[in-house]
């Protein structure tokens, strides 16, 4: 059973990246998180399946760049290091890749730390995605990922907290400019446009029902998806519903849950 360890984990408050771990079968999560991870999957009774789509997709992903010859990966909005993250599974395919993980969260970083501190070449790192510059001066982001040569960037599932205001769009620009050609930058993000009216209506509870816990999550369409690629070469399929990109054997395979139109995904290519 998962115990927390330091003050940064307080018990009583529910947090995003914990209600995520549970969503994902992870043992990092408390009553708290558990509780109001059934209230959200009361109003979106997709959202387990969602969630277990997003991460498939980051998991084929990182193995697609690593295929590419990437062995440096930066996982922006990573929450924890667990349930299949980026680091296990590149080190399960090049056990010398250097994974940072970015969270701003200050019960994410405390927990990933935690958790890979023996591990030699993955680390946490807290800091908001949302300053690109400031991110890649970072002293832990310098000494393990050398920014020259190519990067596998994972953005996936955060840019649903980055609204139009903040110009997703040209922070999409600032990463794909920090980034060496022959980086790739992969994204996924929530959406509503393929969804029935009923799981239309179950979306924007579920955007309710996390308010507390978080402040805002953001639906983009298929046209806000694509123009957060524009300047990159996309890899084909292109920007699909997230099951269906590159979907291998197994459990990633597409199933008839209707959260299977809940999410688009994408991977572009620097340069
Ligand atoms: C839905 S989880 C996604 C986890 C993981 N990337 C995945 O796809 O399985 C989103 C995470 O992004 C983090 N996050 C949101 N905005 C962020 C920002 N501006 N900078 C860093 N982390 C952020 C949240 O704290 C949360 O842990």
């Amino acid at each position: 059973m998962f115990v927390p360890e330091t003050a940064h984990l307080d018990p009583e408050t529910p947090n995003i990246s914990r209600i995520y771990d549970y969503y994902l079968g992870g043992a990092f999560n408390l009553p708290v998180d558990r509780e109001r991870a059934d209230v959200i999957k009361s109003v979106l009774p997709g959202m387990e399946m969602l969630a277990r789509f997003n991460r498939g997709f980051l998991r084929r992903s990182v193995a697609f760049m690593v295929e590419q010859g990437v062995t440096q990966f930066l996982d922006l909005g990573s929450g924890l290091p667990t349930a299949g993250n980026t680091h296990e599974v590149a080190h399960a395919l090049d056990p010398a890749a250097k994974v940072v993980y970015v969270d701003y969260e200050p019960v994410a970083v405390a927990l990933g730390e935690r958790i890979l501190r023996d591990n030699p070449n993955a680390v946490m790192v807290g800091a908001d995605a949302r300053r690109p510059d400031d991110l890649f001066a970072h002293p832990e982001v310098r000494r393990v990922l050398d920014p020259d040569r190519p990067l596998g960037v994972l953005m996936t599932g955060v840019m649903v907290f980055v609204g139009d205001h903040e110009d997703p769009t040209g922070l999409m620009k600032a990463y794909r400019d920090l980034c060496a050609p022959g980086s790739y930058i992969a994204l996924s993000h929530l959406t509503d446009e393929r969804a029935d009216p009923e799981t239309k209506v179950q979306v924007h509870a579920m955007v309710e029902a996390y308010k507390g816990v978080i402040e805002q999550l953001y639906v983009r369409d298929l046209a806000g998806v694509r123009a957060l690629f524009d300047g990159m070469a996309l890899v084909e399929p292109g920007v699909t519903l997230m099951p269906e990109w590159r979907p291998r054997p197994g459990p990633d395979i597409p199933t008839g849950s209707p959260a299977h139109h809940l999410g688009y995904a994408a991977v572009g290519r620097v340069g």
